[in-house]
């Protein structure tokens, strides 16, 4: 099977081409290296099953021209991480909404199945105890661009949905909590990789608020071992699915958690949100996935701990 992966030089982009090179398959990867990163790719680049193509999503004729060349799409591709949809907000909604929309365009002429990357954002601030596939989105103003994010990947999951319902696309859709890992960057908003960086430089690590507010993380090769299941089996078609990782940990306590793994000698210190994301800037205090669907329906949990996770980031930073 040939794979195009949109996205495929990011954080889980990339470590999906590995998997699937690794099992035999062919990958085909469009970015345009906004968010991705050469390196993360370089390994593959050269490959003999392996194609790159530095190029938009956007960009509806490239689309048209690689996507009649492979047999399934994985549309990773996507403007990320908080302080990029903060900053540009409205290149964010274009590529969010428009790119998805050429993806979905050719998928649907070419007739190629498609999985969409959607995320846990989508539930927005509802703070619920584990958020389920059905659960209600919670969001504030249209107007506040952290919310932008959460309303482009719904209508991404809303159109790749009618085109299952209505055009029988074969689509599969998978809403990301929390992922991180190694190549995952930090200055654009998240947490993990910005607290080892501090921690292994011996500087401060900066929490915001009171640090109460609580999360979870999972590993990327669990999240790219629930991609795979998902991808490989019929009983996805149409769904959604969580993957997360449920164990949940306040920031305040990762932080810790950080220092103590690494031995590190950094402080904690505090930073309010307005100074870090701008005034107005709304989180929610917790962010926890059910994923008794997918465990039902294909068996998967994940299985790194988040001192496996601390340790493999530290172990490739600066490589
Ligand atoms: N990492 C997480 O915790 C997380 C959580 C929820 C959802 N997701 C979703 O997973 C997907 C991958 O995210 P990631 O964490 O690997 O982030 P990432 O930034 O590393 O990956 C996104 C990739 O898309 C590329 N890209 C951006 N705009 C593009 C365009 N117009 N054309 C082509 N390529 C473009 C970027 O260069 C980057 O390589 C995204 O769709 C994201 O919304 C990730």
């Amino acid at each position: 099977m040939r794979y195009l992966i949109t996205g495929g030089a990011g954080f889980i982009g990339s470590h999906l081409a590995d998997a699937l090179i690794e099992r035999g398959d062919e990958v085909t990867i469009l970015d345009d290296l906004s968010t991705g990163n050469h390196h993360n790719i370089e390994h593959l680049i050269g490959h003999p099953k392996v194609e790159f193509f530095a190029g938009s999503v956007l960009d509806t004729a490239l689309v048209r021209k690689i996507v009649p060349t492979v047999d399934h799409i994985l549309h990773l591709a996507a403007a990320v991480g908080v302080f990029t949809i903060v900053d540009k907000p409205l290149e964010s909604l274009i590529t969010n909404l428009r790119g998805t929309e050429v993806i979905l365009e050719a998928a649907s002429e070419f007739k190629k199945p498609l999985f969409l990357a959607s995320t846990s954002e989508v539930y927005g601030k509802n703070g619920g105890d584990a958020l389920s596939e059905n659960s209600d989105r919670v969001l504030g103003s249209p107007l506040v661009a952290r919310w932008s994010y959460s309303e482009a990947k719904a209508i991404d999951e809303s159109m790749a949905y009618f085109y299952f319902a209505e055009r029988k696309l074969p689509v599969r859709i998978a809403r990301f909590f929390n992922t991180v890992g190694p190549r995952q960057v930090g200055h654009y908003g998240m947490v993990v990789p910005r607290f080892v960086a501090a921690a292994l430089e011996g500087e401060a690590l900066q929490v915001f608020g009171d640090g109460e507010q609580s999360r979870c993380f999972c590993h990327v090769l669990d999240a790219v071992s629930a991609i795979l299941l998902i991808i490989d089996s019929d009983k996805t078609l149409g769904e959604v699915f969580n993957i997360g990782n449920n164990e949940e940990i306040t920031i305040k306590q990762l932080a810790e958690k950080v220092i103590a793994t690494l031995n590190s000698s950094s402080a904690i210190a505090r930073k309010e949100y307005e100074d870090a994301y701008g005034a107005g800037f709304e989180d929610m205090q917790r962010r926890v996935p059910n994923i008794s669907k997918i465990e039902s329906v294909l068996g998967w949990r994940p299985t790194r701990s988040l001192e496996t996770i601390i340790t493999d980031i530290a172990q490739t930073m600066g490589e």
